[in-house]
């Protein structure tokens, strides 16, 4: 009997590769380093797909894949992968939730505390050998103590954010999803309420057409001037050039984000000669624990995809 032809778009944590035994037919192709007809040749034989966010999981790509079954994508996110397409042709797809929410908010956290504390400012002087003295009035950053910490996205990431927050700081939260959540502690409060009300912002939403680039100008002009703006989810929820002029002209206090738009951000990127801007390579997820706690979920995913049985995490 032909073996299941499964290829994962770049190599990813052992713990994947350990679940499949000789019946599968498992390859790894790095489809970064290929161009569009290599790669289209590459994933062609797949009927298991385990795919990431840097690889746009389009028509163009699907039609080159006629036997594919089941998409795993190694994140929760799925917005990379064009699901209407994969509903038309009857392709399961996956994605890893919960066990990453705490490697996710904790980037989240470390970010707010980094911008708060003028980390970006301070390390620079240390590297460009201005650290002269001690000095009682440099580098005074904000107490958050109190404030109140507005939640774009209550989701599962976000909400473990939230709470750390209240622990942490004790801080008054509010939040904004597209529909109110039963039961939750946190006040719901309107899009425009949330930007105008937080001293911290944070992203936890997933992209979708209807919230592309929403903190924009207008957002940014309705936002407090110490507002810091946090951004662990997805780059395009943000206008970045927006961003920079709101950032440089201090209308915000500061910005820390683990994601941008595109990805990976240019080294020559305006933002990056901010003091009060701070980027993240993209590593939300990236702990051990989690990558290989997801690894374990893309190929449980795919095997029940194999199977037509439902997915352990199915988006579709
Ligand atoms: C996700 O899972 O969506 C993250 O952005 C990558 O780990």
């Amino acid at each position: 009997m032909e073996k299941p032809i499964i290829i994962v778009c770049k190599k990813i944590h052992q713990s994947f590769y350990n679940a499949f035994d000789s019946s599968y037919d498992v390859r790894t192709v790095d489809v970064e380093k290929l161009g569009r007809d290599e790669l289209f040749k590459a994933l062609m034989p797949a009927q298991g797909l385990c795919s990431m966010l840097s690889l746009q999981v389009n028509e163009e790509l699907l039609e080159a894949i006629p036997n594919l079954k089941v998409i795993a994508n190694y994140a929760v996110g799925f917005n990379n992968v064009d699901l209407d397409f994969c509903r038309r042709r009857k392709i399961k797809v996956g994605n890893t939730p919960d066990v990453l929410s705490f490697a996710t908010a904790e980037i989240a956290l470390l970010l707010t505390i980094a911008i708060s504390r003028n980390l970006r400012a301070s390390s620079r002087s240390v590297e460009n050998g201005d650290w002269n003295t001690w000095e009682p009035e440099g580098f005074l950053g904000q107490d958050l103590r109190g404030k109140t910490l507005g939640v774009y996205g209550l989701g599962r990431i976000g909400s473990i954010y939230a709470e750390k927050m209240q622990e942490l700081y004790d801080v008054k939260i509010l939040y904004h999803n597209r529909h109110k959540i039963k039961d939750s502690p946190f006040q719901y409060v309107s899009f425009n309420e949330l930007i105008k009300e937080s001293d911290v912002l944070s992203l936890h939403a997933p992209l979708t057409e209807a919230n592309k680039k929403v903190f924009n100008k207008d957002a940014f002009a309705l936002m407090k001037y110490n507002c810091i703006l946090i951004n662990t989810a997805r780059g395009g929820l943000i206008n970045e050039n927006d961003l920079y002029e709101a950032l440089k002209s201090k209308q915000i206090y500061g910005a820390g984000v683990d994601v941008t738009d595109p990805e990976p951000m240019s080294s020559q990127h305006p933002l990056l000669r901010l003091d009060n801007f701070l980027c993240l390579p993209h590593i939300g997820s990236a702990t051990e624990t989690a990558r290989k706690e997801m690894a374990e979920i893309c190929a449980e995913n795919i095997k029940r995809g194999l199977n037509n049985q439902v997915l352990l995490h199915e988006v579709l």
